[in-house]
């Protein structure tokens, strides 16, 4: 039987029910500590925001918080669970392309630390709002530096009509931005934000946007008179999903980004003292697993299917972005991997597929699938189709078991329904 942190997935199913998202706790410590120890510069003041879309829970953010982490929030509701939690909102940096009124006015009363404008409307009514505030914030702004790392390889050339952040090439607009907060004393304009991707694997293509931002930190100094002192390379740390995925090793990409913004601070001479990142997948998603209950099984002409209790509910990314993972019958793990099978969901749409053509042992009713994997972006983009309640969350230490989200009722998924 396999086991998740000294437990086994027979015991833990056997409590929580199925389907359940387990997170091996040390593991997600590890991967907290890790950040913070190898992203840390003579050079510069560092910081790591956990992006919290990745996986937003109250207990998540604890050990964020416990870790000396910063957190990056985009929405009131993930600003609202820091909150709950008591994060230190000066270690809170707010994102998005279109927060509302709303949602900046509690920023302010929250005290988040710092807020990321994504463009000119943006900065102009922040900027209002701001001068009501009690505290100081800090601005960034969100630039596109025209680099697209999606995949596996970077391009440097396109990209440049994202919904997210002002162009590089759009200066005029970008300066007008900067200028916007010059009149106020509750507002201090701090730099440049970009996020060029997710799951990276390229180290150059941070290299390429760390290059491009100093280098426009420089043009802003020199052809502006603006000196800013902050630079935000956002996130994209891949994570391994399968045996096809070998990201950098975590003390490489810090150093790669750490000595190429030294190289580039020796050679610009710019007034850059903050170096951030913002990483969210790579923090959880090695950690999360997900243990489903097969059902029936089913021969078509050429597939061999089994089903499993959830399926795209809890886990969109194989049906939104034919993302791969890997999978154990944990009942079976001394069992040779003999038949090929497509593990499906139980929702109503023919892509509710979670993995195809994987080699498991003969599967039967009552068996225990594990996916690894899906801590990150499986439990945070989870829906209610077909009114599939949301399973329950476990954090596991020590062969010891803790639920930090219940398992959702119906009761609870019909609540607000009148
Ligand atoms: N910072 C910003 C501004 C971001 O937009 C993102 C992710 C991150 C940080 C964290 O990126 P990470 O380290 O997790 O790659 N739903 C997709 C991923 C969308 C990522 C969106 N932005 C997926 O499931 O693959």
């Amino acid at each position: 039987m396999i086991e998740i942190a000294g437990m086994s997935v027979k015991e833990l199913a056997d409590t929580y029910q199925t389907p359940l998202m387990v997170y091996d706790e040390n593991k997600l410590r590890q991967k907290m500590s890790d950040f913070m120890h190898y992203f840390q510069s003579d050079t510069f003041e560092t910081g790591v925001l956990y992006a919290s879309k990745a996986f937003s829970c109250k207990e998540i953010l604890r050990l964020a918080n416990e870790y000396g982490m910063c957190l990056d929030v985009v929405s009131g509701g993930e600003l609202y669970t820091a909150g709950q939690v008591n994060f230190p909102m000066e270690r809170v940096y707010f994102h998005g392309n279109n927060k509302s009124l709303a949602e900046m006015k509690m920023a302010i009363e929250y005290g988040v630390g710092t807020i990321i404008v994504d463009n000119l409307q943006e900065a102009q009514v922040f900027n209002e709002l701001a001068k009501n505030s009690d505290h100081v914030i800090h601005i960034l702004l969100r630039i596109n530096p025209g680099i697209d790392a999606h995949t596996h390889k970077y391009i440097v050339t396109g990209h440049v009509d994202s919904k997210f952040g002002v162009s590089m090439l759009q200066e005029e607009e970008i300066v007008r931005v900067i200028k916007t907060f010059d009149e106020n004393e509750h507002t201090v304009f701090e730099g440049f934000h970009a996020h060029i991707g997710s799951q990276i694997f390229d180290k150059n293509a941070f290299a390429a946007e760390i290059k491009k931002m100093f280098g426009f930190v420089k043009k802003m100094e020199e052809d502006h008179g603006i000196v800013l002192n902050t630079v935000n390379l956002g996130g994209g740390f891949a994570a391994t999903y399968t045996d096809a995925d070998a990201p950098i090793p975590l003390p490489e990409v810090c150093a790669t980004i750490l000595d190429t913004a030294k190289a580039q601070q020796d050679e610009r001479q710019t007034h850059v003292k903050k170096l951030l990142i913002e990483p969210g997948r790579s923090i959880v998603a090695e950690a999360g697993s997900t243990i489903y209950t097969a059902g029936f099984t089913k021969q078509t002409p050429n597939k061999n299917y089994v089903f499993v209790d959830g399926g795209m509910a809890d886990n969109i990314r194989p049906a939104l972005y034919q993302a791969a993972y890997d999978a154990d019958v944990a009942n079976k793990d001394d069992q040779p991997k003999t038949v090929t099978y497509t593990i499906a969901g139980k929702c109503c749409e023919s892509g509710d597929l979670l993995i195809e053509g994987i080699k498991l042992p003969p599967c039967q009713a009552g068996d225990l699938i594990i996916v690894y994997t899906t801590g990150a972006y499986g439990y945070s983009m989870a829906s209610h189709y077909n009114k599939l309640p949301l399973p329950a969350v476990v954090f596991v230490k020590d062969g010891k078991a803790r639920v930090v989200i219940e398992r959702e009722s119906y009761e609870h998924m019909i609540a607000l329904e009148k």
